[in-house]
């Protein structure tokens, strides 16, 4: 078999378009441009590069963005007022604080600062808890990609068995509510793997719908997968490769070649859930500014 690939650029782009009409009208309608405040601690070069990304993307879409790239030595009291002189700005509708961050800073606190109004990460206490009992809130952006991906390619997710390997606070806890509450997308009976799991494939295989988070390359092979189910790859890792032009090339979590001869579907690494990922932190970042202007 080889899978069917699930374009998350192209997905991407034409909810961009129809996010881009949106940021015009609400100009037009009520003098308004959707404002997102990013901040960098440090100079890791994958961060970056998704911070580079999401500023480009803001632009694209016709929206504000400012930039703060501060040294990895900023204590944490500073961190905190620049999150705090955001959180006071109104041009700044949506924050954005890239983790990870460096050690000596407490970045519970960190995003604990941010105003829930204008987490549009979806990070924060509140909005994790609004979202855990279905209350209005920000669903944080790589999971609600994931559901959005998963409803654009026709992926009947009600009743099937669907399989979350990881289990951290940005994808692998809220992927799971996502595909487990009642709603477009979910309504799945949801299994979650994590590196306390015994007899991982055991589980992998059972899936109609495996998303993978775990954070390392090669955690999914081909033998791991159900024929015919459709996989999700959250992993970006850089791997060594001297015939690329920055000397590494990205892979996901999944071995790709071994995948595509058993799953039905599967999203690439790069092109996949990426894409998506910054097209939610769009959507957020435009609801806030539509609720500010109703305001
Ligand atoms: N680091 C990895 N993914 C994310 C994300 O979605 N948002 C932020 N702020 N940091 C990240």
């Amino acid at each position: 078999m080889s899978a069917i690939i699930i374009d998350g650029k192209q997905a991407a782009a034409e909810m961009r378009v129809e996010i881009a009409r949106q940021v015009a009208e609400l100009q037009a309608s009520a003098g308004v441009t959707p404002g997102l405040g990013v901040i960098l601690v440090g100079q890791d070069p994958a961060s970056a590069s998704y911070v580079t990304a999401k500023e480009k993307a803001c632009a694209e879409a016709g929206m504000f963005s400012e930039d703060r790239r501060l040294s990895p030595d900023i204590s944490q009291a500073d961190l905190l007022a620049e999150v705090g002189r955001m959180n006071a700005d109104p041009r700044i509708h949506g924050i954005l604080v890239q983790l990870p961050l460096p050690r000596h800073i407490d970045e519970k606190a960190v995003i604990n600062a941010i105003a829930p109004a204008k987490d549009v990460d979806g990070f924060t206490p509140v909005n994790i808890g609004r979202m855990l009992i279905d209350e209005p809130c920000y669903l944080p952006c790589t999971p609600h990609g994931i559901i959005q991906l998963l409803i654009r390619s026709g992926v009947e997710t009600s009743g099937r068995h669907a399989v979350v390997v990881g289990r951290s606070n940005i994808v692998g806890k809220p992927v799971a509510h996502l595909l487990m509450r009642k709603a477009p997308g979910g309504n799945a009976t949801v299994t979650v793997c994590h590196t306390g799991t015994r007899d991982l494939a055991s589980f992998t295989r059972q899936a109609d719908i495996l998303v993978v988070a775990a954070g390392r390359a090669g955690t999914v092979t081909g033998s791991m997968i159900k024929p015919g189910a459709t996989v999700i790859d959250v992993g970006v890792n850089r791997i060594p490769d001297a015939t690329a032009r920055n000397g590494f090339r990205l892979v996901g979590d999944v071995d790709f070649a071994s995948a595509c001869e058993t799953a039905g579907r599967i999203t690439p690494v790069p092109g996949g859930v990426g894409p998506m990922t910054i097209t939610m932190l769009l959507h957020n970042t435009l609801e806030s500014a539509r609720r500010a202007a109703s305001r």
